[in-house]
């Protein structure tokens, strides 16, 4: 559906960009024609990821980073421009999420999610707007951020707190960096089975049942985000800024919030299953 040369003038950086839905746009990405940085905690699956992007015949560069840690942000950024050269793009991709009961969460629970999704956007943001700034080259953000982010949701609430932030963010600075060429644009996606957020998000057995919510009776493909993502990231979205992109079969307009039907359990029961998702420490 795109040139096969789109964005063969872009270098993109995506966060978390090693697994799930962060590779799959790495990939479409690189095969239309991008250099690719990827940032994440975990080493395997970044040096994988970046193996895969120079079989395509690109460039590719990955650091490990937590992106809770603004200083560590800003050196790898230094790092993958040494390697790659200039960035034009970033995706902030990066996410930690689970299903938790509110009144059960500790602070540092609250604390994990918010400082990876809400301050690990803004401290990649940042590394990457005022490195635009300087060289006056302009450039492009998109934030993954969710469904509920303007709805909230039961169940999810540190992820719905930082994820409104970003949204937020994203419409902020869409007006403040205009000025210097920068575009924020985000894409909230529905339920896209992906092992990181299935096992996070999704309670065993309930798929069917999950599906039943979704007009389009299905999940997302990640191939289909990808290519939504390479049009906001095209220069043929040149005009598109502050703007959110909804990808969810038609889910969000018929439930409103996304874990809200939970409540449907009884609170016990409920309670017994997240708990069962819960990793055991050590
Ligand atoms: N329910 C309730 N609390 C939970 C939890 C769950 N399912 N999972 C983790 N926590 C709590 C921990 O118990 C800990 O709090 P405590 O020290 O008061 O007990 C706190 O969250 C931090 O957990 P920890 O594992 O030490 O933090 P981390 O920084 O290594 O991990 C998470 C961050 C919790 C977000 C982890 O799930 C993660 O790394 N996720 C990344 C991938 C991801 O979530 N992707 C989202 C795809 S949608």
């Amino acid at each position: 559906m795109y040139a096969a040369d789109l964005l063969a003038d872009q270098t993109i950086l995506v966060t978390g960009g090693g697994s799930g839905l962060g590779k799959a746009m790495v990939l479409r990405f690189a095969e239309l024609g991008a250099n690719i940085g990827v940032l994440g905690r975990r080493t395997a699956p970044l040096e994988a990821t970046c193996a895969e992007v120079r079989a395509m015949g690109r460039k590719a560069a990955w650091a490990s980073t937590d992106v809770r840690d603004a200083d560590a942000v800003d050196a790898a950024f230094t790092q993958i421009e040494d390697e790659l050269g200039p960035l034009t793009g970033l995706v902030n991709n990066a996410a930690g999420n689970f299903l938790a009961p509110s009144e059960d969460l500790s602070a540092r629970a609250f604390d994990a999610v918010v400082r990876i999704v809400l301050h690990g956007s803004f401290h990649c943001t940042q590394a990457f707007g005022k490195r635009c700034i300087a060289r006056g080259t302009g450039g492009s953000v998109l934030s993954i951020t969710t469904t509920y982010a303007w709805m909230g949701s039961a169940f999810v609430l540190p992820s719905a707190c930082a994820k409104s932030g970003v949204h937020v963010m994203t419409r902020s600075l869409a007006v403040e960096w205009a000025t210097y060429g920068i575009r924020l644009n985000s894409i909230a996606p529905g339920p896209f089975p992906t092992e990181g957020a299935f096992s996070r998000l999704m309670p065993k057995g309930i798929e069917e049942e999950a599906k039943k919510g979704i007009p389009l009776q299905r999940f997302g493909e990640p191939p289909e985000l990808a290519n939504l993502a390479v049009y906001l990231m095209s220069p043929g979205a040149a005009y598109v800024t502050g703007e959110n992109v909804t990808i969810d079969g038609g889910e969000w307009l018929k439930k409103g919030q996304e874990f809200s039907s939970f409540t449907d359990y009884p609170r016990d029961q409920l309670k017994q299953m997240l708990s069962s998702m819960k990793p055991k420490k050590g």
